[in-house]
């Protein structure tokens, strides 16, 4: 991994309780506000802190992803997402946050070979899929099938091996891919495809994901182009839910097939990487332009619990710069693909536009996520809405792995165990059934 700074005691903070003082160090870090150290305070001055979603606790030192909500900045080892978008492709951004720097031609090319020699499954694990009910959801495959990987690649499940570390950050890498499209392959029937080692990363998957054996797939450079995007703005995202549950696995010592498993199933959530599925299933519950009005009032109703999917975010309370690089993905394969006035995207835009006009979004910062145009163009390019999770899982397994290997050497790591505030049944004695009323 990458040699990476660490923080550096920048103030102080004092906190007093009766005739008690703490002083908090206050941390720097090389971009950021600093964080006040609360690691004493129990000791000093016997209280917790209380911080239910941890929204406003940093919970490790990381130097692999930087975001600015405010300002809408997300950068990868400090490169802006916007060039690597532009300019990088999926392999050198998984390498990037994997090694800390962007690799020279030749590591490039052995890092390419490496995961490309690694994206058959042990034939084996074809049979799990036998155990599954053709309309099972392709997460639930997904994390079946990588909760077992300790169970076929024991070789390389040794958390204090730096090179077993390494192999299972290749293994899982190679592998998503080719589990997500047998994934689809099993929901719709069709024989898995094998990986081809004369592809590359998203040409194999959408090979392996799209190809039939009677037909010859020929590789589509626009739709690969996007895949390859798509998979990029989806990498690494700091502290989100999954990956925090990634590290709370990691930190117990769990092995990384075990870790990755629990942050695709964390990802699954509505709230979080299954925004994408609730966008289209929003989208298509509006139908209409002229239902949009009764729908954002619906929002705006509380007992509705109805949340404008693809809006918001726990820490962009600007707009998220990975939505305006999938919208205007999104125009282009549109266009490229010949689909001239696609309903769903016309019905986005109308929603966006006016959401963003109207006081109850505006005031609460509420702007498009990643996740609202990201499954418009999914659609376009002919997934299903049950794949549009495992695709964000896809990608997103690079930056969980990566943030993995970080915690694993992070030597402030111990096991991860948040306090509580209690607020059940105070002492009292067991009373005999036959006392009881
Ligand atoms: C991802 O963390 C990450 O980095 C995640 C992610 C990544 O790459 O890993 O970026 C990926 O998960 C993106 C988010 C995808 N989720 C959705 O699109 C689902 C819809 N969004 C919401 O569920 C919500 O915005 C969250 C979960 C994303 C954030 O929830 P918060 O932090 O509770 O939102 P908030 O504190 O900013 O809310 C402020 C107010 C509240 O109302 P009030 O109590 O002040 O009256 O805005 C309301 C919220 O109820 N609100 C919404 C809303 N999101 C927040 N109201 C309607 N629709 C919404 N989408």
């Amino acid at each position: 991994m990458a040699q990476t700074a660490t923080s550096k005691q920048v103030g102080s903070a004092t906190l007093t309780l009766g005739d008690k003082t703490a002083t908090l160090p206050l941390l720097g870090g090389t971009m950021g506000p600093p964080v006040a150290d609360i690691r004493k305070i129990q000791g000093d001055l016997g209280i917790f802190t209380f911080d239910p979603s941890f929204g406003a606790t940093a919970s490790c030192e990381s130097s692999i992803t930087y975001i600015d909500g405010d300002e809408g900045i997300l950068l990868y080892r400090g490169y802006p997402i916007e060039q690597l978008a532009e300019h990088s492709t999926f392999l050198e951004v998984a390498y990037l946050l994997l090694y800390g720097e962007l690799p020279n031609e030749e590591k490039l090319k052995s890092f390419t070979s490496g995961v490309t020699l690694h994206t058959m499954l042990h034939e084996q694990i074809r049979r799990f899929w036998d155990g599954f009910r053709r309309d099972a959801h392709p997460m639930a495959m997904l994390c079946s099938v990588v909760g077992a990987m300790s169970a076929f690649y024991p070789d390389s499940i040794d958390i204090n091996d730096p090179r077993q570390r390494e192999i299972s950050a290749y293994r899982m890498i190679a592998k998503i891919p080719t589990i997500t499209a047998w994934a689809h392959k099993y929901n719709v029937g069709q024989p898995f495809m094998y990986p081809r080692n004369d592809l590359s990363y998203s040409e194999n998957f959408l090979y392996m994901f799209h190809a039939v054996p009677p037909q010859t797939y020929v590789p589509n450079p626009i739709l690969t182009r996007a895949m390859d995007r798509i998979f990029i703005l989806h990498a690494d995202h700091e502290q989100n839910a999954s990956t925090s549950t990634v590290r709370l696995a990691g930190s117990t010592g769990a092995n990384p097939f075990a870790c990755i498993a629990a942050g695709i199933a964390s990802l699954w959530g509505p709230a979080h990487g299954g925004a994408n599925e609730a966008v289209l299933k929003m989208l298509a519950e509006i139908g209409h332009k002229d239902n949009i009005p009764a729908f954002i009032a619906q929002v705006k109703d509380k007992n509705s619990h109805v949340k404008l999917m693809g809006f918001g975010h726990r820490v962009y309370k600007n707009f998220d710069p990975r939505a305006k690089i999938m919208q205007k993905t999104c125009y282009e394969v549109l266009g490229e693909l010949g689909i001239k006035n696609d309903p769903m995207l016309d019905l986005a835009i109308e929603l966006e536009k006016i959401a963003l006009e109207d006081p109850y979004f505006v005031e609460r910062k509420l702007y498009p996520n990643v996740d609202f145009y990201s499954g418009i163009i999914l659609k376009a390019m002919g997934f299903p809405t049950t794949m549009f999770t495992p695709i964000f899982a896809l990608a997103r397994t690079v930056g969980w792995i990566s943030q993995w290997m970080e915690m694993i050497e992070d030597p402030q790591q111990r096991i991860g165990r948040p306090r509580q505030i209690y607020t059940g049944a105070v002492t009292r004695d067991y009373v005999p059934v036959d006392k009881r009323s």
